[in-house]
């Protein structure tokens, strides 16, 4: 009985440690945060450092992960993802009062230019800003609530049982074996030109980007499939596309906060 019992906890454990979302996953969370200081104005640089007392841009990317596991935080949950009818659009779609992704990016941004809002504040938004830059081109955080963007669509990766959602936060960039440090000293080489087309648009338009990815994904990707290496050679290199553009995005946005 004690023997049985015992299973069951592992078990159960073993599925609650499987099951706990993580967006792009610590890896591409990191590369994002990492990638944004390569495109840091000094200024910018300077008062970051300040606030995040010199932790990097990539240290601080899944604080907005961590504070899941607190209750106290648990009114950022529905902050990390927006969802809205398939052939919809965010505008015409009623919201959340829960607030969504882009109110929480927007949230992020009016709290950092504010003069009133504390160092601490100001700290708090700041890590917020980056991981949710992160979550914002994570094509399935822009998703549809039917089955909570790819959460409730079973695949297979490899031969584990996991959803599409999951394919995407993590279970390629695990496969794909690189550290955040090489994903982001790997990124592609950008002519002028085409950083300042990453470059370009506003929150809403990177928002409309990720959808149209998000579309894609669910042409492209049936309920059941066996997904693995040619899933990879199909889609790593959009996973790594997202990651660059979410870091170059986010030093736009931190270079006009604080420039
Ligand atoms: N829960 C519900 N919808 C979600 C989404 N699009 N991404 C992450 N978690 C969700
Ligand atoms: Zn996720
Ligand atoms: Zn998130």
């Amino acid at each position: 009985m004690v023997r049985y019992i015992i299973t069951v906890l592992l078990v159960s454990l073993s599925i609650q440690l499987t099951s706990a979302a993580e967006d792009w996953g610590k890896t591409g969370h990191r590369a994002t945060g990492e990638i944004a200081e390569q495109y840091l104005s000094k200024k910018a640089k300077r008062t970051i450092n300040k606030l995040l007392n010199g932790e990097s841009l990539a240290l601080v990317s899944n604080y907005g992960d961590d504070i899941k596991s607190d209750p106290a935080y648990r009114k950022y949950g529905p902050w990390h993802y927006v969802n809205f009818a398939f052939d919809g659009s965010y505008e015409a779609s009623e919201k959340s009062e829960k607030g969504d992704l882009y109110a929480a990016i927007n949230t992020c941004v009016s709290v950092l230019k504010a003069d009133k809002a504390t160092k601490d504040e100001k700290a708090f938004y700041l890590k917020m800003l980056v991981h949710f830059m992160g979550d914002l081109h994570q094509p399935m955080h822009i998703g549809v609530a039917d089955d909570k963007g790819g959460n409730d669509f079973q695949v297979r990766w490899f031969n584990d049982g996991t959803n599409l959602h999951t394919v995407w936060d993590s279970k390629m960039l695990d496969s794909y074996e690189m550290s955040y440090s090489e994903l982001a000293a790997n990124a592609a080489k950008l002519s002028k030109f085409q950083l300042q087309a990453i470059q370009e648009g506003t929150v809403k338009d990177w928002m409309n980007e990720s959808r149209i990815l998000c579309k894609e994904v669910y042409a492209t990707t049936e309920i059941g499939d066996k997904l693995g290496y040619r899933y990879m050679y199909d889609y790593v290199h959009v996973v790594r596309g997202q990651l660059q553009k979410g870091g170059i995005r986010l030093a736009v946005l931190l270079n006009e906060i604080f420039g």
